[in-house]
């Protein structure tokens, strides 16, 4: 990881473990519940060592540790890329990830979440958490002295926020002043990004249905981070959002856990489809977003989300490589 990488021709700097800027971004040792668990030198911080990792990966550079570290990956949910990429960004850095199905240790149920965190504070490094209720989160948090990290809940999903502002980074080449327009449901994933975009200077226009915005209290916590309250917004309108947008960003109408509402759901969030209409109103150099999994000719069209504006398989990559700067710099060398 020492020398300089080439990557489809460009050369990259690589960093080197020493490097990393461990003192300065005092993380080892915390954990991700909430972006806003990260300042934004942190945030900044993340973002750099993951573009350095991305440029590094499959250099044949030294792993970071030697088998030495473990990951325990909770999932109550199901999961693609956040299960690839943390099994896998675990392995790339030397660390043993131990998966754990929605069906294996019954959290809450067969055992207390306490109790689960307790336990697995004695044998492995940090916990990976995909949960349907945020507080088992930070109940595992205050039960172990390990790093516990949110892979999704009913609030947020930080990780995700990390590689958006990674991909949106890669692909204006900033983030301060950029305007990002959420449509949707102003769900867990608008709430990471919401709080993200305030950390690093960006703005977000959210247009959702009345009664699917996003949680108020979050709105005002975005809010007192952002250098300007005015940066972050709600509006019922989403050609008001898509005005001058930069990003336009959508994710599913009904959540892992609304599945029963999914049919009341399409009918409120018909007006709110991303499709061609709604980008040209953004212009054609925007950008456009989806966390993943979508449901093509619903909340986005398969127009958008094949067309050149999106962005969307840009940042699946970059979880993998968000991922492995939070766990190197959570779990420390
Ligand atoms: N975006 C995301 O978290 O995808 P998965 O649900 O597949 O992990
Ligand atoms: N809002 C979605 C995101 C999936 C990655 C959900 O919670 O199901």
């Amino acid at each position: 990881m020492g020398q300089d990488s080439t990557n489809e021709g460009r050369t990259t700097p690589s960093p080197t473990w020493a490097a990393v800027r461990y003192d300065s971004l005092e993380l080892r040792g915390r954990s991700l519940i909430s972006i806003a668990d990260l300042d934004a030198h942190q945030v900044t911080g993340v973002l750099d060592l993951a573009a350095a990792l991305k440029g590094a990966r499959g250099t044949g550079a030294a792993p970071l540790w030697n088998g030495t570290r473990s990951l325990a990956m909770i999932f109550e949910k199901p999961s693609l890329r956040t299960r690839v990429t943390f099994e896998l960004g675990m392995r790339e850095l030397g660390g043993i990830p131990i998966v754990l199905g929605p069906t294996e240790i019954g959290l809450g149920k067969r055992e207390s979440v306490a109790d689960v965190a307790r336990n697995l504070g004695r044998w492995v490094s940090a916990i990976m958490a995909r949960v349907y209720d945020h507080s088992a989160l930070v109940e595992m948090r205050d039960n172990c002295a390990i790093p516990v990290i949110n892979a999704l809940s009913d609030v947020e999903h930080p990780c995700q926020t990390l590689a958006d502002l990674l991909t949106i980074r890669e692909r204006l080449g900033r983030l301060d002043g950029v305007r990002i327009a959420w449509v949707g449901d102003g769900n867990n994933v608008a709430h990471s990004l919401m709080l993200g975009a305030a950390l690093t200077g960006a703005s977000v226009i959210a247009a959702c249905p009345t009664g699917y915005e996003p949680d108020a209290a979050i709105v005002e916590k975005a809010r007192s981070l952002a250098h300007d309250p005015g940066a972050i917004r709600v509006t019922g309108n989403p050609y008001e959002a898509v005005a001058d947008a930069d990003v336009v960003y959508t994710d599913v109408w009904a959540s892992m856990g609304q599945e029963a509402e999914a049919s009341q759901r399409k009918a409120v969030f018909a007006p709110y489809q991303v499709n061609a209409d709604l980008m040209r109103r953004a212009g054609a150099r925007a950008i456009f977003l989806h966390c993943l999994p979508a449901h093509r000719g619903e909340e986005v069209t398969d127009e958008v989300l094949d067309g050149p504006q999106s962005a969307a398989l840009d940042q699946a990559e970059n979880r993998l490589h968000a991922q492995k700067a939070v766990l190197a710099l959570l779990i420390g060398p």
